[in-house]
């Protein structure tokens, strides 16, 4: 699905150079749970930025589905981003005054999908990211900052998209609340196959991985399958 090969990212700030990425090389395929863990400033950002097609690489190629995204034109990498990615960010602002179902059908607008089925799939969204009917109706003062992080999962879902990027997603929670977070990208990846992206600087939360990727200034440290895994029950 992923294939990253000797990517490079160089910023330029004025007349300094400052390379993020120093040739990073990795393939995920589908149905894969991968965390990417490094201490800040290592390039996880960069990273996701560049496998999440909001940015592309200075040198080097990424191959998405087979596609070569490295060259693409902006407008290219909109449809990708559009079709393709889920996306959840550290930290996600709800619509205040819309319900959590109009807060997920809002990517279906872009989309231009039709309203009804724009509400059928937003219910599906929030079923699978773990809630029951009875919140859809709620607005986002009426909700924990854990459902909050699931409402933004539900928006990354609406669209179907194959691959989830998730940058930091529990940051922002309290561990109790980070951990039904986590619980929920292990049931999309074994139950629905999703294959998901999840960038942290925290060992607990990489190992509810499967692989962890380990970055440090730009390189790859180690890449491998997770010991002791952490699985969280649920009911
Ligand atoms: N737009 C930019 N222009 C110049 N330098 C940048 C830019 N974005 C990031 N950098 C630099 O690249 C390096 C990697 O940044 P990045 O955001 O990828 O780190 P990170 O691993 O996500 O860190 P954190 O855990 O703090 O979020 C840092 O040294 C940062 O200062
Ligand atoms: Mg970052």
């Amino acid at each position: 699905m992923i294939e990253i090969k000797d990517v490079t990212k160089t910023y330029q700030t004025g007349d300094i150079a400052f390379q993020a990425l120093k040739g990073v090389t990795f393939t995920i395929k589908e149905g894969e749970f991968v965390a990417i863990m490094g201490p800040s400033g290592s390039g996880k950002s960069t990273l996701m930025h560049i496998l999440g097609a909001l940015d592309t690489p200075t040198s080097g190629k990424y191959y998405l589905n087979n596609q070569d995204v490295s060259k693409l034109s902006e407008d290219h990498l909109a449809d990708i981003r559009r079709d393709q990615i889920g996306f959840v960010f550290q930290s996600f602002n709800l619509l205040p005054r819309a319900t959590v179902l109009r807060n997920v059908m809002v990517p279906l607008i872009y989309a231009e999908v039709k309203e009804e089925e724009r509400m059928t799939r937003a219910k599906e969204a929030l079923k699978a990211a773990g809630f029951d009917e009875s919140h859809f109706l709620h607005l986002s003062n009426q909700l924990s900052g854990g459902q909050i992080q699931r409402v933004a999962i539900a928006r990354a879902l609406v669209n179907n998209p194959k691959l989830i990027l998730a940058d930091e997603p529990t940051g922002n929670l309290d561990t109790k609340t980070g951990e039904i977070v986590l619980g929920t990208f292990q049931r999309l990846n074994e139950e629905l196959g999703r294959t998901i992206i999840l960038i942290t600087h925290e060992h607990d939360v990489a190992e509810h991985a499967k692989r962890i990727i380990h970055i440090r200034d730009g390189l790859i440290l180690s890449d491998s399958k997770t010991h002791n895994r952490r699985v969280i029950k649920h009911s």
